[in-house]
């Protein structure tokens, strides 16, 4: 039965779709363009697939459909780009119930409301004569012109009530509205009054341009010196980084993002020529924050205050970095010479170190260069944490080095590259002065848990899926299904453990064929054929740590909440959990083979006609290795185990 996203995708086709974003040429049963990926600008990489309609870049290896496209460009949710492109279709996803088309009319309101405040507050800086001041204000700190227009930076008149008539008696809107927009305020007795008052007004914008709230700075030393928007149906301050609308081209092509503390830094960094450059809105960073950086960019630098209270905060920042789920796991001999798996992060976190007491807006200001110089030295998270960590400490002591021990050992235990924890672990000897070996024992004890969380996992799940109900016919065991991908789905969002030993079998399957390895990235993701299941596998991926599936489904909103309850009903307790891993695995061969088996095909066809410029050895290559591939995959590796689930497929 065809998905949803099937039906959608009958009806785009998806050279037409990604030609409005690259320009693409034809090139034999393909056309190529520049990946708008990875920066790139002298060989065209970028593949689409008319046969398939998908896409690959042989460069980045981004691939997908039209919704990987799409999502993964405009920066949208699974749910959005459904949306959209369900419009674009003209596929009628769902009756919308009453309430979500009154959700939905009151959104466009509000959208509304505040793109006609920024209209307002923009001729109040730009026009009025009451802008006088905020405009002296505004070349005070040095914001040129273009830079102010960019982001359509305003001013909110010394008036109660002048923006509130601007909206209800000129515009049309109702008063509760502007209400709900955070623009007013309702007074007990004396009805409306505009929340924001001779201030400097940054409008707030969402990935794809939005206005969704407003920052207001007071012109003077009145306090508070910044106000936002309150919680809104539209805003949530956790979960906007001020100038990502603007930056997002920029971050791709730095593949990093810079984030600061505050609207000016974001502004003036911009300004002069830094656009990779975002801020939160006066909140420590979130894990909502993190997913969003995650997906454009691979190093982030946090820029943020020198003093206690900003090196706390970039703590907490960085804690948030640290709770991503996500990540490449990599398997690590323990100190007791056990193999478990680590999640490698995969940004690295470097932390930028400005003069005391100076913002990122003062050291721009004084000297590009200064800024430039701060960014190249950079220090890696690590560095940067065994200083924090230890400030306090007296290291001459007995009692301070035992606690920076401890402080620290958490931390060098998660560091998964053992070349460079050995590295961190030296630095900390030295800088304690005592023998490594004491710290080897305090990393003992820390590395036991992951394996021992493990062994938990499997053993509080006494629990293993009904067997009959395993996708299993000898014939469709032969093709990836859609019911394999939902069992495999079921099992890794549930089992910790499961999930790890999938990653990794993927992970180091690919690993023998580098020539397949610009062609696949060896996770779990690409052994999904459904845009739903691949949408469910990475919404699960950014769920908060420790988050069970049962709360995580509450929260994850429609479509994918009906999905996700059809996936996690699929488990049925029963037998053994080491069991689980071996189903698990075997579908994953399965899903694995599919995968692979469509590249073939795709190579095959390449390079059956292939176009100037194509490297055919390579392409020759790769169909040996992915033959070789397909056929090592068919060989069960855990014999015994496998015995005997293939005699289950077939009772
Ligand atoms: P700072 O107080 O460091 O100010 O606040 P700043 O960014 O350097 O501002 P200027 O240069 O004096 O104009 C950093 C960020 O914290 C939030 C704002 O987002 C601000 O940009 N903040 C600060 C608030 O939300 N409320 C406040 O009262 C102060
Ligand atoms: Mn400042």
């Amino acid at each position: 039965m065809p998905t949803i996203a099937d039906q959608i995708k009958e009806k785009i086709d998806i050279v037409e779709f990604i030609s409005a974003y690259v320009p693409l040429r034809k090139a034999g049963r393909s056309f190529v363009g520049f990946c708008p990926f990875h920066p790139n600008s002298r060989t065209p990489a970028f593949n689409v697939f008319p046969d398939t309609q998908s896409f690959h870049c042989f460069g980045c290896k981004a691939s997908g459909t039209v919704f990987d496209f799409l999502m993964r460009r405009e920066g949208l949710e699974f749910k959005d780009a459904l949306e959209q492109l369900a419009r674009r279709a003209g596929v009628q996803l769902h009756e919308r119930t009453a309430a979500e088309e009154q959700q939905d009319q009151q959104r466009t309101r509000l959208l509304d409301i505040n793109a006609a405040a920024a209209a307002f507050f923009r001729h109040m800086l730009v026009k009025s004569q009451r802008g006088e001041a905020a405009r002296a204000y505004v070349a005070k700190r040095r914001i040129d012109e273009a830079t102010s227009e960019a982001f359509l930076l305003g001013y909110a008149p010394d008036d109660w009530g002048l923006l509130l008539s601007y909206l209800t008696d000129r515009r049309g809107f109702a008063p509760d509205d502007v209400e709900a927009a955070g623009l007013a305020i309702k007074h007990e007795t004396r009805g409306y009054y505009d929340r924001f008052r001779n201030r400097l007004m940054f409008p707030i914008r969402n990935m794809k341009g939005e206005t969704i709230a407003f920052g207001g700075r007071a012109l003077g030393d009145i306090q508070p010196k910044y106000m936002n928007s309150p919680q809104t149906p539209l805003f949530d301050k956790g979960k906007v980084l001020y100038g990502l609308d603007l930056a997002r081209d920029a971050i791709r092509l730095a593949d990093a993002t810079v984030i600061v503390e505050g609207y000016v830094d974001v502004i003036i960094a911009h300004q002069y020529g830094f656009r990779n450059v975002v801020a939160p809105l006066g909140t420590a960073l979130t894990a909502d924050h993190v997913a969003l950086v995650k997906k454009l960019a691979h190093t982030v630098y946090l820029a943020l205050d020198a003093d206690l209270a900003g090196t706390r905060a970039t703590l907490k920042g960085l804690q948030a970095f640290q709770e991503q789920p996500e990540g490449e796991l990599v398997a690590v001999a323990s100190p007791q010479g056990v193999i478990g798996f680590q999640r490698r992060q995969d940004v690295a976190i470097k932390i930028l170190t400005l003069p005391a007491g100076k913002d990122p807006d003062e050291v721009i200001q004084e000297d590009a260069e200064q800024w430039r110089a701060a960014l190249a030295a950079a220090r890696p998270a690590m560095d940067f944490y065994i200083d924090a960590l230890t400030a306090d400490l007296d290291l001459s002591s007995g009692r301070g080095k035992a606690d920076a021990v401890e402080r620290l050992a958490p931390l060098l235990a998660q560091i998964a590259n053992p070349v460079e924890q050995a590295h961190y672990i030296q630095t900390l000897a030295r800088l304690i002065d005592i023998e490594e070996r004491y710290i080897l024992a305090a990393l003992g004890n820390e590395a036991r848990q992951p394996a021992g969380q493990h062994a938990a996992a499997i053993r509080r799940s006494d629990a293993k899926p009904s067997r009959q109900a395993l996708p299993g016919q000898a014939s469709e065991v032969q093709s990836a299904g859609p019911v394999q991908e939902e069992y495999l789905l079921c099992w890794i969002i549930r089992y910790p453990a499961v999930r790890a030993a999938v990653e990794e079998k993927v992970h180091r399957d690919l690993a023998a064929y580098p020539a397949l390895q610009a062609l696949m990235s060896g996770t779990i993701d690409e052994l999904f054929v459904r845009d739903e299941s691949r949408a469910l596998w990475r919404a699960w991926i950014v769920a908060p740590a420790g988050m069970s599936p049962e709360e995580w489904v509450v929260n994850l909103g429609a479509p994918l909440d009906s999905f996700a309850q059809r996936v996690l009903a699929l488990h049925v307790p029963q037998a053994q959990a080491y069991r689980l891993i071996n189903d698990a695995l075997e579908c994953a061969t399965i899903l694995q083979r599919g995968a692979a088996t469509r590249w073939r095909t795709h190579i095959a066809r390449l390079q059956a006609d292939a176009p100037e410029g194509v490297d055919v050895e390579m392409l020759l290559e790769q169909l040996v290795q992915i033959k070789q591939f397909i056929d090592t995959l068919s060989t069960p590796r855990r014999s015994s185990a496998y015995t005997d689930l293939h005699a289950l497929h077939t009772s």
